[in-house]
């Protein structure tokens, strides 16, 4: 099993995401562990964890890490830095396995957007369950249906970059164009990327990628068939509720003990 989509991008991921606050992500995710559980987890698993910058943002904070991602070139990426106290597994999140359970599962930077069916959404929220302690919390992402329509829509986008190593320092480009259908919910992206070599010449390789729009109904319904009673819905890392001009939502719900009939949906 591999994960397309980021086979060539991992090589650039980080340095093109350079400026992603994972810091503030773990301190986002620590406040919903404090605000939700009634004590620290000691355990966490970072599911899509790519490249392990949260991973190894939470590693730092003193939780012991699984990282699980479908990606063997990302993971790569991961395994190529200090990974002391962490444990990455190569796994699909439709049907990932652990050895047991853990306090929290993490799912960062919109990689719930890469299930691209509610049967898909369905099994990994479950498998989240399923390996969540009691009370366990799960914190994750998504990209909302405004981002879709409005900042991926039909538009272009160029990311700029260099890259610094032995052969000294050389460009890297990212250009990347959307398709976002409303009536399908899916979003292609076309990802090409061109990477200067030492002899200046540019290697280009072309990638594609799809994410799919949730609409909030869907996600809380989606939890709490799965047994997952959803907690909160914020829009930055201070628990704003969410306006319509909200980019990401930021969801956090609990393992409960089955999957409830009553299960409240946030309004
Ligand atoms: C946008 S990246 C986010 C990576 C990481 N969470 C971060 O914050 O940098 C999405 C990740 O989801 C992973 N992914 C997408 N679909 C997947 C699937 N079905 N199973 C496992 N991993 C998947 C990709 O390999 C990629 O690493």
């Amino acid at each position: 099993m591999g994960c397309e989509g980021y086979s060539a991008i991992a090589r650039v991921y980080d340095r093109l995401g350079a400026e992603i606050d994972y810091e503030g992500w773990a301190s986002f995710a620590e406040a919903c562990f404090d605000r939700f559980l009634p004590a620290r987890p000691k355990l966490v698993l970072d599911l899509a964890c790519g490249t392990g910058r949260m991973t190894r943002a939470l590693a730092a904070r003193g939780y012991d890490m699984i990282g699980v991602d479908g990606s063997a070139e990302m993971l790569s990426e991961a395994c190529a830095l200090p990974h002391d106290g962490i444990l990455y597994l190569m796994q699909d999140l439709r049907s990932f396995e652990l050895y047991g359970t853990v306090g929290a599962v993490t799912c960062c930077l919109d990689s719930i957007n890469y299930l691209l069916t509610e049967q898909d959404l369905h099994a990994c929220f479950s498998l989240v369950h399923n390996y969540l302690d009691p009370g366990g919390l799960f914190f994750f992402d998504v990209n909302t249906p405004f981002k879709f329509a409005t900042v991926y829509g039909q538009n272009a986008y160029i990311l700029e970059d260099e890259l610094t190593d032995g052969d000294g320092t050389r460009s890297v480009y990212c250009g990347w164009q959307n398709d976002y259908s409303p009536e399908t919910g899916i979003c292609d992206f076309e990802l090409s990327l061109f990477e200067q070599l030492p002899s200046g010449d540019y290697r280009r390789s072309d990638e594609h990628q799809q994410e799919r729009c949730y609409s909030l109904d869907i996600l809380q319904r989606t939890l709490c068939s799965a047994g997952l009673e959803p907690l909160g819905v914020f829009s930055d890392f201070q628990f704003s509720a969410p306006t319509e001009t909200s980019e990401r939502w930021y969801l956090c719900a609990k393992a409960v003990k089955a999957p409830a009939a009553n299960c409240a949906v946030l309004p």
